[in-house]
Order: structure tokens, then sequence, then C-alpha cells
């Protein structure tokens, strides 16, 4: 078998992370086939051929095919699994609205090139951000393509909070299970320990006995360190989160495409799951079975999370401008409200 797998924004960082990675097997393991479709803007162009050579010296017996375009059409051209990293990053001075606007204008074309041209099965990962958001444009303008084949990489946020718990209970971090975001890959993200095990065991106890007041460790040390992670990348690196985030989306889609026994997190399409209304696109615990996100339902919400829920309806109230340009949405009822949800910011 060989997956056509599409990768836009081949030619920034992250592209450059991702295709080195999905070459020598990472994301689908070492027996299936990849063709890869490096889609640019005429801009990015250059890098993305330059990253096309470079496969090419990397001799991968996984690789069948490199294809280097900025015409979707081609791009999208039998698509199994497209990465949508590519998009607007928000530049000085540019107001929310101009951001939402700018990626409208980038994942409404796509969208509408996946339906057109994607194969049948197409999921689709979106990265770039404000990944929810962008996520939702693309559905909206996807006609018959199901939202449910659409998911946002809430991924790395999930990984950097095990990272986080790990750190702190000195414990392996691949003991560490059961940390899902909810919300958004923004600064409203709500990282939620209050089901986390430990080697299978309540992780509460455990951190109780290390960090004392767990409520304040929680509130003042651990939910803005993991909000705050890129940030932080940011000043020590001089430079935003690549290959963490590129590892996220290599981890999102095997788990998409293989299957998970244990939850993990992902920005999927409410069907009014925990309140949220029905066609956000929100990060929820979640898992994947035969090919298909399953929202882990019927999970106690914490006092801590619904609090979180209210501080981020109020951001959300308070961000007149964040509302998604209409006509991106063809008239998409949870358009506005999805504008508003990434209130707090991409990352
Ligand atoms: N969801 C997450 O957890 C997460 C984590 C880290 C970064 N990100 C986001 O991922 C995105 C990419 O990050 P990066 O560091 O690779 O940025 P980058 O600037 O290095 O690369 C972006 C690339 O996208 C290309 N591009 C822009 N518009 C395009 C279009 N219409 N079609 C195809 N390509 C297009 C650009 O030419 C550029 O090569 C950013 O939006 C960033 O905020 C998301």
């Amino acid at each position: 078998m060989t997956t056509t797998i599409t990768l836009t924004g081949a030619g920034g960082q992250i592209g450059y992370a991702l295709l080195f990675r999905i070459a020598a097997g990472d994301l689908l393991g070492p027996d299936e086939k990849v063709r890869l479709r490096l889609l640019e803007i005429p801009q990015g162009l250059g890098a993305a051929e330059g990253a096309a050579l470079e496969l090419q010296d990397g001799a991968f017996g996984l690789l069948e095919h490199v294809e280097v375009t900025d015409d979707p059409a081609v791009g999208f051209d039998g698509c199994d699994l497209a990465l949508l990293v590519g998009a607007r990053p928000r530049g000085p001075g540019m107001e929310r609205g101009d951001l939402l606007a700018a990626n409208a204008g980038i994942f409404g074309p796509q969208g509408a090139a996946i339906a057109a041209h994607a194969a049948d099965g197409v999921r689709v990962t979106v990265v770039g951000n404000p990944a929810n958001t962008n996520a939702l444009i693309a559905a909206a303008s996807a006609g018959d393509v199901p939202a449910e084949r659409f998911s946002a990489l809430t991924r790395l946020d999930e990984n950097r909070a095990r990272a986080q718990l790990s750190e702190t209970l000195a414990v392996p971090v691949d003991t560490v299970r059961r940390v899902p975001i909810w919300g958004n890959h923004s600064a409203t993200q709500f990282p939620d320990v209050s089901h986390a095990t430990v080697g299978g065991r309540p992780a509460a106890e455990a951190l109780e006995a290390i960090v004392g007041d767990v409520p304040t460790w929680l509130d003042q040390t651990f939910i803005p360190r993991v909000a705050k992670r890129g940030a932080e990348i940011i000043r020590v690196r001089g430079s935003s989160s690549v290959a963490s985030a590129a590892n996220a989306t290599i981890e999102h889609v095997r788990d998409w495409v293989r299957g998970t026994e244990e939850w993990t997190s992902a920005g999927v399409v409410s069907h009014g799951e925990y309140g949220v209304p029905e066609g956000l696109i929100s990060s929820f615990p979640v898992r994947s079975v035969d090919g298909e996100w399953q929202i882990v339902e019927g999970l106690e919400v914490s006092d801590r999370a619904r609090a979180h829920r209210r501080v981020g309806r109020r951001a959300r109230r308070g961000a007149r401008r964040g509302a998604i340009p209409r006509d991106a949405l063809k008239g998409h009822r949870a358009g506005s409200e999805q504008g508003r949800m990434d209130a707090g910011g991409a990352r």
C-alpha cells in the first residue's frame, strides 16, 4: 500500500522537521510506502524544492515520490492524509480580525480543494494557527467531506502537560497518562490533571505529597507553565517550537490512523458534548477507534475546569473583534463563536 500525504507549508520550519520523519516511517510504520505532495505559496517553493532534494539524498526506501507545487488542485490530488501546517502568522500591528480573515483566505480554498481532489477517506490535521478556527473554516468549505474528518492539533499541549507532571513527580513520562486538554491551542486552554494517572494509579496523591497545596500549584505553576510554554521556548531558543510541534503532529496522525487504547487530546467537532456548542471545533479527551476520533464521554468535570471555562467565556465575550468573516463559513452557525473561542491568541 502507498499513502499519499499532502503537507502545506512544506518549506517552513515545522514542514522541514516533519518531512524526514514521515519518509523514515515514523508516521505510518516501516511497511507503508508514502507519496509526498508539498504544497507551498510561490515565495516558499524554493525552500520546499530544497527539502525535496534532501529527501532524495536521504534515499528513503519508503518514499515513492515527491511533488512540489503551489497549486492546491495538484497538491491535494488523491490525498489520503492532509497536514495543513502553512498559515499566515500574526504580523506586527495585525488585529485578530485581520489574522482570521487572512487565514480564512488560506483554509477556505484548501478545504474546497480537498473536497474536489482528495481521496474519499481523506483525514485532515490542522496545525497552522489558530488551529481550531482554521480547521472549522476548512471543514465548512469542504462540501460533502464530513466535519469529523478534520481535526486540530492540541497534542503538543498535552505532551507539555504530561512532561511537566513527569518532571514534578520524578517519574518516566510514559507512565503519566490521561491529561486531556480542553478548549483551544491558545492561552485559554485547560490542561486537566483531575483524571491523571501515574503507573495506572491516580496522580492526585503523589502530587499532594510533593507540591503540598495542589490547587495552588495548579493555578500558579502548572497551568500557566503549560499555557505559556510556547512563549518560554521562544524566549530561551530565540525561535518558536518546531521539532516538538512536528513530533506532536506525527503522534496525532499516527494515533488517528492506527487507533489508541488510552486517551489523548485533539481538536474535533462538537456534537454538544460537555456543553460545547454543536459544530465548534474544540479540544476534548479522545480515543481513536477504527480510524475515527471518539470523544471520551461521561467524565466528571472538576470545579476548576468549570471555573476555567467561565473565564474562557468572559474572555470570549470581551473579544469583540474575534469573529470569523461570515463569507468564510457560508452561514455556518458556529462561526462567530469559534472565532471568539480562539480569543486567547495562537502560539
Ligand atoms: N497547533 C500547534 O500546536 C502548533 C504548534 C507550533 C506551531 N504551530 C503553527 O504552525 C504553523 C507553521 O509554523 P512554522 O514554524 O513551520 O512556520 P514557518 O513560517 O516556518 O512556515 C510556514 C510555511 O507555510 C507556508 N505557507 C503560508 N501560506 C501558505 C499556503 N496558503 N499554502 C501553503 N503554504 C503556505 C509559508 O510559505 C512557510 O513556508 C504556524 O501557524 C504556527 O503558529 C501550531
